[in-house]
């Protein structure tokens, strides 16, 4: 397994794997490995000739007051479960090489961070679809692998892809979730043993108002009070959002007539956590 720092240097590995008509299989994250980001790279290995993993922690992102100082990260650990993986190359650029002092520009997209995350994070999705732009320029890959558990950012990449062109296959993965539902974040590790029971809540609500959607319901205010309820009847758990809403457009609806997405981010203690689910309206 090859470990690359330099932009330009991956840029070279990129072109020369290309030449040899290798396909590139390409996961962006920001390390602290878990069997999420795992099932990404799994999918990219079974796709592709090359499998490049990026850890970043992309400073902007996040917003002042976030926990970017903080982040969770462990690089040899990490380097050992990518190799397990089968990962060909581990990029791991710093701040510097990708946004050097004269850094000047953004990526913004008009309407789909106008919702769920993006009101509450108002400059993440520039902070994403840059650094996923500038990333897609230097690794230069034929597929690229994000999970469903960011749906908003699945969403913003495609969108994005499609707008500059990129000739580039962006693949969409299932949430994977600890046994007892928890969807699996690098941001677990923060929750104390109260805290991660209360962050049951929010894999419960979403199976919960899933059985309800079969049952008839179909007032979205009714579903989304009752989640809020719940979720804020656990200790130390307050609601951020809990929207349902198009599964393409993120635009709210107000009565669920056909498949829609059900999405929320929930503060434990001082973390903050996210999961979503497509509520189907019919078991078939
Ligand atoms: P990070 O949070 O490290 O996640 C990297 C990728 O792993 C994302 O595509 C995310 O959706 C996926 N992932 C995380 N938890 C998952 C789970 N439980 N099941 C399935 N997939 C999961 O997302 C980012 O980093 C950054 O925003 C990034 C795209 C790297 C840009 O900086």
């Amino acid at each position: 397994m090859k470990v690359i720092e330099d932009p330009k240097e991956m840029q070279i590995f990129s072109d020369e794997a290309r030449h040899q008509n290798y396909k590139i299989g390409f996961v962006p994250t920001m390390g602290y490995l878990h069997q999420g980001h795992i099932s990404l790279l799994d999918a990219a290995r079974k796709e592709t000739d090359q499998v490049v993993l990026s850890i970043f922690v992309n400073p902007t992102q996040f917003s002042p007051g976030e926990d970017l100082s903080v982040y969770p990260r462990d690089l040899p650990k990490d380097m050992d479960i990518a190799k397990k993986a089968g990962v060909n190359v581990v990029f791991t650029p710093d701040d510097n090489n990708i946004y050097g002092p004269n850094y000047q520009t953004n990526i913004n997209l008009k309407q789909l961070p106008n919702h769920l995350c993006g009101i509450h994070r108002p400059i993440h999705f520039q902070g994403v679809a840059t650094v996923v732009t500038k990333l897609f320029n230097i690794v230069k890959p034929h597929f690229a692998y994000f999970g469903e558990k960011d749906y908003q950012q699945l969403a913003v990449i495609r969108q994005m892809t499609q707008d500059l062109n990129f000739d580039i296959n962006i693949v969409g993965c299932p949430i994977v979730r600890e046994k007892d539902g928890l969807a699996m974040s690098s941001r677990n590790v923060y929750l104390s043993k109260t805290q991660r029971q209360s962050a049951l809540s929010l894999s419960k609500v979403l199976k919960d108002t899933q059985k309800k959607v079969f049952d008839g319901i179909t007032d979205v205010n009714k579903l989304v009070s009752d989640a809020k309820n719940y979720i804020e009847s656990q200790p130390e758990a307050q609601v951020e959002y809990i929207n349902i809403c198009d599964k393409d457009t993120l635009d709210d609806i107000s009565i669920i007539n056909k498949d829609s997405l059900m999405a929320l981010a929930v503060k434990i203690g001082r973390t903050r956590l996210i999961d979503n689910t497509i509520l189907n309206t019919s078991s078939q």
